[in-house]
């Protein structure tokens, strides 16, 4: 069993690099054929998102862009506490066709944030790309479209997600360990 430690926690070989991109490529296939003869403006959610962009943005074979947001945590004066706001916006979606990038979706809160967004700035439709599902966690009713893994409610690194800002350049997905 392949571990590694990552700070102060070790982390076991959840899915490996070759099956991450034998699955990104079929979910670039899916894309370019529901897509095809459309333009696409991909938007990938930073940090945790890079990788899964690069890797199924290369496999895109229809005209498609691509840019980059990131959600910036706010501390509010209020009692609510801290509110994100999502900066880095500099491409006019007004009457495009969206498709989201995530690494991964655990509540659904920043993705009902992110759509919220996209409707404003009047997108003509939004989809879904993520790498990852935690289905047991999911608790809103926005479909996601694109799914590269459905996982166990547990703490992942990998592949562009974090624990603490380090893990996110192991080419492989690993698990906690308990
Ligand atoms: P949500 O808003 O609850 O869906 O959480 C989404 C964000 O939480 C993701 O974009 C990640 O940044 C972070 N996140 C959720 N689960 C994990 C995990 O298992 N590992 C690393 N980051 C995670
Ligand atoms: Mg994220």
């Amino acid at each position: 069993m392949k571990e590694v430690q990552v700070l102060d926690k070790k982390f076991r070989e959840l899915i490996p690099e070759e099956e991450i991109d034998r699955r990104i490529a079929e979910i670039a296939m899916q894309i370019n054929s529901d897509y095809a003869g459309r333009e696409v403006v991909f938007l990938g959610i930073l940090n945790g998102a890079f990788l899964f962009a690069a890797g199924l943005f290369k496999k895109i074979t229809v005209r498609a862009r691509i840019s980059f947001v990131k959600l910036a945590s706010y501390e509010g004066t209020s009692s609510s506490g801290s509110i994100k706001e999502l900066i880095g916006w500099n491409e006019d979606i007004s009457g495009k066709e969206v498709v989201i990038i995530e690494d991964i979706v655990d509540t659904g809160n920043t993705l009902e944030r992110i759509i919220g967004e996209l409707l404003i700035r009047k997108a003509s439709g939004v989809r879904i790309a993520t790498l990852l599902l935690k289905p047991d966690s999911y608790t809103k009713d926005i479909p996601v479209d694109y799914v590269g893994f459905r996982i166990p409610n547990d703490f992942i690194v990998g592949y562009g997600l974090d624990y603490s800002g380090f893990g996110r350049n192991l080419p492989s997905l690993y698990i906690l360990s308990k």
